[in-house]
Parts: C-alpha cells; structure tokens; sequence
C-alpha cells in the first residue's frame, strides 16, 4: 500500500487487537458512484494520514467479519422513497435480521448522501447508524446527512472522524508501548484519472436532434458531445457528469424581483464573483429546497410563507411544484447579494446515462435526454441541464464534462452470454451504448429489448437503429410497450409478463438482466412482474422468486441504472 506502515514493520500495537496495517474499514454502498467516490477519496485521506483502511464495497463484504472489526465507517446513498442502493441490500438487511451479532467493541460512524427534497432522506444510512447502536457499537462521530451538495459536508464529517481517530492512535501511545502509525506519502497515482467532477473537461457540443415526432408529448433529444484531445475513456454502462449554466433571462427576473444589482460582487469559497455570474454558474435554481425556504423566510416575513416552513409534509408538496424564482415571486423580499448566495445550494451536475460505445463512435459520446418543460404558476419551466443542453447551448458551445465510472451496470464478460435489457423512454440510452458495443465485439450471445413510450408514431427512439441491429443480427428480439396507442396502458411489465416462459428460458440459460429508467414505478413494477415470471414458470413460492433474483442480483446477473 502507499501507506508509511509498511507491511515490512513488525505492527505497533500487537496486543490491542487493532492493527494500523487494517485499523479502518470503509464500507461503501453506492448505486450512481457517488458514495464510492467519497469513499476512495477517504481512503486516500486517511492513507495520506498513515492511518491503513481497507475499501470495501458493501456486495463484496463477507458480514461474518463484522465482529472483527474494530473500526468501520459507513458511506452510503438512498434513493428515490427511501431505496438503499442495490450493492447495500444484503448487509442493510442482515443489520436488521436475527442473525446479526453484538458488536459491543466496534467504532463506527456513518456519512449519508442523498436530497433533502425527499421524505425519506438518507433513510439507508439512519439505519445503519441505528442499527450499529442498537447492536451496541460505539458511535464515534455524529451521523451526517449531506444533501445533493455534499462536498463541504462530506469533508467536515470525514475530519472530524479522522481527528478522532487520531485522538484514540494517540492515547493509545500514551498508555501503551506503541507508535503512531507514520504519516506516508499521499497517494500520486492521479493522472489516470484526470478529468472529474472538479476538475471537469471542456467539451463541445457537435449535434442535438429532437427525436420524438412533431406531436409527441415529450421533448427526447438526441447529443453528441466531442471529447477531442481528452483522451477520455468511458464504458458502456458509465454516466456523463454534466456540469450546466442556468438560464441568464431567469437569473436577471431573479435579480430584478429581489432589487440586486447583478454586478454586486461575492465571495464563494474564496472566489470573489458578480453576483449574477454566481447565480448563472455555481448556485442551484431550478429545484427549491427546505435550506432554503427557511432561509429565505426570514427576509420576506411574510405570515403565509412562515406557517408554511412549521408544515414539513406541506412544504415538500410546495416545494416540489417549484423553482426558487417561483418563491421568489410568489413571497417578494428584498436580498443582499452574499446573503442571496449564501442562502443557495451549490449547483450540481447532472448525470445522463451514455447513449454510445467509444468502439463505435470513438471521441465522441453521446446521450439521450428528455428536455424538462412546463407551465406552472403562469410561467414557462425548464430543467437545468437539459434546458441548457437542448436548448441555450448552441452547436460548438462549451460544455463541462466527466466520466462517472459505474461497474454496477456492466455487459457480461463473456460475449456469448445472452442479454436482457429493459428501457422504456430515455431508459434505452445506455442499451444504444451495450448494443454498438456489442455489434464491435462480435459477441455470440443473444440480444433482447424491451422498450416502450407513449406513441408508435411519435416516440420509438432511434428506431431506425434498432431495426438496422435487427437486420445484421445483433439484436435477436425488440419487443415495444407503446402505452397510449390503445385504450387501456400497455407498459413493459406488461410485455415481460406476455413473454415470461421465454424470459425466464434465458434466464435459466444464463442472461444478464438489466433495467434503466424510472426508479420509483417502473424499475418496481418490472422487478414485480420478474418475479411472478420466476414464480409461474419456475413454480416457485414468492418467497423463493425473490431469492432467485437476490442471487441473480449477487452474481451481477440483474443489475439497474434507474433514476
Ligand atoms: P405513460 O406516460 O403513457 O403512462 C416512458 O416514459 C414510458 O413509460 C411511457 O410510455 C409511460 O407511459 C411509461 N410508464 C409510465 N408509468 C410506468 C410504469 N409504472 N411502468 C412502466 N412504464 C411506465
């Protein structure tokens, strides 16, 4: 390891049972990578400090060494209505189960990450942090909750475990016969990966089409993006961080209605910035959010808008239905410009699952997003990214980039294993990605979609290219779910249900399955109908349905990039 114990030096601390050569344990859940990233960022942190830790991915982690352990620290995501992240399930639900141990001699801590938008935010580390107590482990630092903005949060959590740790190395010195560990090199092995989240490359846009019909009820853009001269690599499964610009003429309204002067200057993280390029470039405002209302409650004292931040349930429906300008508006105030800022989440980037194979189309990359528009409250809406991707960046504009490696959305290894993908709206993004990659590998095994949108005529996504892979043999099976060309909704589930006998034949021969799309309906509704297939043609209990696919879960047979 890059760490100053080196494995050579006999360990300090024989004896104590902790051993700084596997003093911490990190384990992580993560679905998009965002956990995992924390993580590897930590376990560099605490390298650089010579204290070792293992990096251990919750799905890999074997539960039985639990009660070994002297030091975890727990990083994991929820998503959507309180879902852990597929890699956590199994530990999650063995914490919870009768099987699990006492750890009365295990420290831990955990770190969160997921939006406060929603009601049961970070619900998977709450549990685990009560979990580890109830099984009588000792919490060292607090839990924290980091929402979409994690990075200040993230790293003031990971200091304060690592200052407390450090505390406990020392004292341990101080009454026994032992040495801090040393403090090593941090690790140099960074030029591989050089592009990221904060260190995003400058792309430019070559291509955006519309590819939903003229009378479509949605707005699918097809994107293609130059990554000339990055020498960036992506896989087919990976995301593309998109780091946007907020609309000028909604940051200028915003300005106007809270009487700023956008050339006011202000500080974020010590850069100094007009207060207008601020709101264009670094702060959030096309979601709202609790920070924020309540914050902003205190300017416009306005009686309505106070009673509302005291009803939690009440203000996430508000809150849902609307962008910061929308309060703005609707509850007038004077700001100061730092103020303003301040009261602001940190602006994110946004992940789009890529919609090509770099064996197909080389140094570009390619994605498929649905442009997010509506009235409300007596005004036109539009999503950040996609309103900035589909519509205010022109051909050749500047746009920021970055791989987000995710391993839990992976073709097979072998070729000639068959394959299931489901992707109904922009869901059949990365399936464009598997199937280019596939055409280029040659693979033997057999391929089968399952897509599905509201109109034939109006929303069959690259259909041309499906048909084209139909016909030169790569794709053996298109099955479509067009949900409004008959009277009563035909969704995917639908078809994987008609098709269960074969579905559940290419399980059984082996296929990998895969799902990317909605989370919250979809994903369940699809894993719903899998197992009434594993049921019916496997005659199976329920229960035993379910354990079918946990398995198939475990072998990373069944894997999802839903959102
Ligand atoms: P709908 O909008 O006509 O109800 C892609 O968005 C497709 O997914 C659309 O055809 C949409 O149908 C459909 N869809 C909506 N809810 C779904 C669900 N619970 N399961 C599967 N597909 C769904």
């Amino acid at each position: 390891t890059q760490t100053g114990v080196s494995a050579a030096q006999p360990s300090p601390m024989v004896g104590d049972a902790v051993s700084p050569e596997k003093f911490i344990t990190i384990l992580y859940g993560s679905q998009t990578g965002n956990a995992k990233a924390l993580a590897q960022g930590y376990k560099a942190k605490l390298d650089a400090a010579g204290i070792s830790a293992k990096l251990v991915n919750m799905a890999d982690y074997k539960v039985k060494q639990l009660k070994n352990e002297s030091h975890i620290v727990v990083i994991v995501s929820t998503h959507g209505e309180g879902d852990a992240p597929d890699d956590a399930v199994e530990l999650h639900d063995f914490l919870s189960s009768k099987k699990a141990p006492k750890l009365p001699n295990l420290s831990f801590s955990v770190l969160g990450l997921g939006d406060s938008s929603y009601e049961f935010f970070c619900q998977t580390a709450k549990d685990f942090d009560k979990k580890l107590e109830e099984l009588g482990a000792k919490r060292i630092v607090d839990r924290a909750d980091c929402d979409v903005d994690y990075d200040d949060a993230a790293n003031t959590w990971s200091q304060k475990v690592l200052d407390k740790v450090q505390d406990e190395l020392k004292a341990k010195s101080n009454s026994h016969v032992v040495s801090m560990p040393h403090v090593g090199k941090p690790s140099l092995s960074v030029a591989a990966a050089q592009y990221s989240k904060k260190n995003p490359y400058t792309a430019s846009l070559l291509d955006s089409q519309k590819i939903t019909g003229r009378d479509s009820v949605k707005d699918i853009r097809h994107i293609e993006i130059s990554l000339e001269d990055s020498s960036i690599q992506y896989r087919p499964g990976d995301a593309l961080g998109v780091w946007f610009k907020n609309d000028p003429v909604m940051v200028d309204e915003l300005l106007g209605l809270l009487e700023l002067d956008g050339s006011t200057q202000v500080t974020i993280n010590d850069d100094t910035l007009s207060v207008r390029d601020a709101l264009i470039e670094k702060r959030e405002l096309t979601q709202s959010y609790p920070s924020f209302a309540t914050a902003y409650a205190g300017l416009a004292n306005n009686p309505e808008l106070n009673a509302l931040i005291e009803d939690k349930a009440g203000l996430r429906v508000f809150l849902g239905e609307r962008q910061i300008i929308d309060v703005v508006r609707q509850y007038p105030a004077k700001a100061d410009a730092q103020a303003l800022v301040d009261m602001l989440r940190g602006i994110t980037p946004r992940l789009y699952s890529i919609a090509s194979s770099q064996a197909e189309v080389e140094d570009e990359v390619h994605l498929t997003v649905a442009l997010v528009e509506y009235d409300a409250h007596g005004q036109v809406h539009q999503g950040g990214a996609s309103g900035y991707l589909a519509q205010r960046l022109e051909e050749g504009g500047e746009v920021q980039v970055f791989v987000e490696k995710n391993d839990n959305f992976r073709l097979p290894e072998s070729t000639d294993t068959p394959v299931i993908m489901v992707g109904p709206g922009t869901g059949i993004a990365p399936f464009r990605a598997f199937m280019q990659e596939r055409e280029a590998q040659e693979a033997e095994g057999k391929n089968w979609l399952f897509f599905g949108n509201p109109n034939y005529t109006q929303d069959f996504l690259y259909q041309t290219e499906w048909q084209r892979f139909v016909k030169d043999g790569v794709l053996n099976k298109v099955t479509l779910a067009f949900s409004r060309d008959q009277e009563d909704k035909i969704y995917v589930q639908h078809r994987l249900l008609e098709q269960g006998a074969e579905v559940f034949e290419w399980l059984e021969q082996g296929a990998h399955f895969y799902v990317c799309g909605d989370a919250n309906h979809m994903a369940k509704d699809v894993h719903a109908a899998l197992v009434e297939i594993v049921q019916k043609h496997g005659a199976k209990s329920a229960e035993a349905a379910e354990e079918y696919l946990t398995a198939l879960r475990r072998a990373k047979r069944y894997q999802k990039d839903v959102y």
